[in-house]
């Protein structure tokens, strides 16, 4: 037997026993994931950190899940270098599991702060700069929530262009077509909601009323694009191209006709 002390409260110890064994057994709460009774440790998660003072007399942190008892050592499982190498190590975990509940939730019981999760965006604000410069539609801009700036929708203004979709780079901002009608979201938040219009080509959903009818307004002044607007792209290039050689076969029988 060792006589090992912790938290300045001394305990008889088995020899051979690591730290972790002898604080569970002894009901001091060290936090674990990568421990399991039945397995030998791996010291992977880093959580189980504590403070030891060394032979020289300086505190170290050490992994408790290995370290196995001495006589004489002297132990703290709370304070500022503990706090340090578990906030490092659930930083550290956090950013390869992201969406981790129990992670955030166990953070939260260590009192470790670990920023809001992460949703996906970049901040880069193309959508918002898109859709108020070109689009003109103003349905998209940056607000602060929980202490967080975010991507949110303005409500009532998105047409349903999905343009925003198109260039965010990190595919965050989602495009839904179901049953002819358009929804457009970030996170799960709704941008908007349109009908569909059909094409009167191959009868396909092709793009959103309040879409069409801005481009109508903005072609106004050019008749000749306004015959392709029924149409979706596919079926507008098909036309134009048709269209293309009807016209030259037309110049083509006047000049032999001259
Ligand atoms: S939603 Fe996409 S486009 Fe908009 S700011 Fe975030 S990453 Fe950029
Ligand atoms: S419990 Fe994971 S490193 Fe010790």
């Amino acid at each position: 037997m060792v006589t090992i002390e912790i938290d300045g409260k001394q305990y008889e110890a088995q020899e051979g026993r690591t730290i972790l064994e002898v604080a569970r057994s002894n009901q001091i709460h060290i936090p674990t994931l990568c421990f399991h009774p039945a397995l030998k440790p791996s010291g992977s998660c880093k959580l189980c950190a504590v403070e030891v003072i060394g032979k020289t007399g300086k505190a170290v942190t050490m992994l408790s899940c290995i370290l196995k008892v001495k006589d004489g050592m002297q132990i703290k499982t709370t304070g500022p270098l503990v706090t340090r190498a578990r906030r490092n190590a659930f930083r550290r975990l956090i950013a390869m599991a992201p969406q981790s509940k129990r992670l955030r939730q166990m953070a939260a019981e260590e009192n470790i702060d670990l920023g809001a999760p992460a949703d996906g965006c970049i901040r880069c604000r193309l959508c918002i700069r898109v859709c108020k410069e070109i689009v003109g539609a103003g349905a998209l801009k940056m607000a602060r929530r929980d202490g967080q700036s975010l991507v949110v929708p303005v409500a009532g203004r998105c047409l349903g262009c999905g343009t925003c979709a198109t260039l965010c780079p990190t595919h965050v901002i989602k495009i839904t077509d179901v049953d002819g009608t358009r929804t457009i979201s970030i996170r799960d938040e709704v941008i908007g909601r349109q009908p569909l219009k059909k094409c009167e080509g191959c009868g396909k959903w092709y793009a959103t009323a309040s879409f069409a009818d801005l481009i109508e307004q903005r072609t106004a002044e050019h008749p000749h694009l306004k015959e392709h607007h029924a149409y979706c792209p596919t079926c507008a290039k098909l036309f134009s191209d048709r269209l293309e050689v009807i016209k030259k076969q037309a110049t083509k029988q006047q000049m032999i006709l001259r």
